[in-house]
């Protein structure tokens, strides 16, 4: 009777957990109706946003890019890139004909924790000072002097209310950085001052949103880009747009009769985004709730939180994993780049899987099929977040009329209802290194543009595009350039 009553209790706990299961799984489905829901929300916040400031919650920021490299850019340029895990320096030659970067090369260095959120003095002497000993290096090799004065793009990947194509205001912080004292202040002088602290004469020729520099590098190789998606740490879209159809800002005039915008898209909400209570409580307990929704649901930086807090629901549902690990209650230690090796581990009995529950988040028990169920919850994590990016991205598409649907765009029938070839480039640590996410993504374009339109759409990887892409920029916008061209 004894033995009977035990076997009844524990599997009774397990049916638990598989509740949580299901009702995760419920809580992520995102059938493509739904998605088709999604893309058409994205095209008409698209429209808010660019009507009115503030008209919708995708700000959808003028970048005052309006003309992307041309491919006569030539020199050596910099860039510095920072709003990621790591920040970066590069140096790019560009030999003057179209897809001719001669070479390139990047140091890149995780950021200190504290200086995300510290102050603005100490962020900025810290990129100064990398720069510095990266071109003292440069320096004692080629003969390059010091104090050279360098042409420089910023890759600056917060939403920044630009003044200029090299200059702008910091609207506010995402993705964990946090220096109060920054907000509302002219990031390039943040920047220039702390070059003059270090002694180096520097000219920001360009400040850019990561989005903007890999669709820079996109349309360099490919003249088809007319979008670029970031999936790394948080998750952008930037994209060409008619200035005609910024009526937010009337009277905008450029030689190419585009530009550049910048959506901010990881702070589109729409009430036919998937959401659960996991969704729901990362968003309170983090330090800008009410904000970048959508990012909270499929970037790098916020995956692998879901999936510790679905792993911890289930712990305190069940004892099949043993008594709660207080290591499991830390926010954010499953980092998405473990998520991912669970996700992806291929070997029989999930070795890897173990080897993390147990190590990283001090799971007792481990079983199969505990190591099954982990599996389980990535997999619906990553796929929702997947196609959610893919049903930005064909928003962009419906708004361009680059979706296959003809139709009227702003007012005029397209005449020419053909599909066109349409290159989107997209970047970031999320897509570039996580397989499983990569493939879902990709096929839920498929899915929702069908095979006829999805041939004519092409996802392109781009690698460093957001520092190559700002060089490129501040070579075309550089009067040394522009008297090499002339
Ligand atoms: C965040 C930033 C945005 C950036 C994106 C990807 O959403 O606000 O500017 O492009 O992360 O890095």
């Amino acid at each position: 009777g004894v033995a009977v009553g035990r076997r009844v209790s524990s599997r009774r706990k397990w049916g638990r957990v598989i509740d949580v299961l299901k009702e995760l799984e419920e809580g992520c489905d995102t059938p493509v109706g739904r998605l088709k829901q999604v893309v058409d929300a994205v095209a008409v916040e698209m429209h808010a946003g660019l009507a009115s400031e503030g008209g919708s919650k995708l700000r959808m920021l003028l970048t005052f890019v309006d003309n992307l490299p041309s491919g006569r850019e030539k020199g050596t340029f910099y860039a510095l890139d920072l709003g990621g895990t790591y920040f970066r320096v590069l140096r790019v030659q560009l030999g003057g004909q179209r897809s001719s970067i001669l070479s390139h090369d990047v140091e890149r260095q995780p950021i200190p924790e504290h200086l995300m959120t510290g102050r603005t003095k100490d962020l900025f002497d810290f990129i100064a000072s990398v720069f510095k000993q990266f071109v003292e290096r440069e320096e004692s090799g080629s003969g390059y002097p010091l104090d050279r004065r360098r042409d420089l793009g910023f890759t600056f990947s917060f939403p920044v209310k630009q003044t200029s194509v090299s200059s702008g205001i910091l609207m506010k912080w995402t993705k964990g950085f946090a220096i109060e004292d920054m907000v509302g202040k002219e990031v390039v002088a943040c920047l220039q001052e702390a070059f003059t602290r270090n002694g180096l004469d520097v000219r920001v020729a360009a400040l850019v949103n990561d989005t903007v520099g890999t669709l820079a590098l996109g349309h360099y190789h490919d003249a088809d880009t007319v979008a670029a998606v970031i999936i790394g740490t948080g998750t952008n879209a930037c994209y060409v747009e008619r200035t005609d159809a910024i009526i937010k800002c009337q009277g905008l005039l450029t030689t190419s009769g585009g530009m550049v915008v910048n959506m901010e898209w990881g702070n589109f909400w729409s009430s036919h985004l998937p959401r659960t209570s996991y969704d729901v409580d990362l968003d309170a307990d983090s330090p800008n709730p009410n904000d970048q929704g959508f990012e909270k649901m499929i970037s790098g930086m916020y995956l692998g939180e879901i999936v510790r807090r679905v792993i911890l629901r289930m712990t305190l549902e069940s004892d099949i994993f043993g008594p709660v690990s207080s290591k499991l209650s830390i926010p954010f230690i499953l980092r998405t780049p473990l998520m991912a090796a669970m996700h992806e581990d291929d070997s029989p009995d999930l070795t890897e899987v173990e080897r993390i529950l147990r190590d990283i988040l001090e799971v007792r028990d481990v079983p199969l099929k505990v190591r099954k169920l982990a599996v389980n919850v990535c997999d619906v994590v990553t796929r929702r977040a997947a196609r959610l990016a893919a049903a930005g991205i064909v928003g962009i598409l419906k708004k361009i009329g680059r979706d296959g649907s003809g139709g009227i765009v702003s007012g005029r029938s397209r005449p020419d209802t053909r599909m066109r070839r349409t290159v989107v480039a997209i970047e970031g640590g999320l897509y570039t290194n996580y397989g499983m996410f990569r493939e879902y993504l990709n096929e839920a374009v498929v899915e929702i543009l069908g095979e006829e339109v999805a041939q004519h759409v092409i996802l392109r990887e781009t690698e460093d595009g957001s520092g190559i892409g700002a060089a490129l920029l501040a070579a075309s916008n550089s009067s040394r350039n522009v008297d090499t061209v002339q």
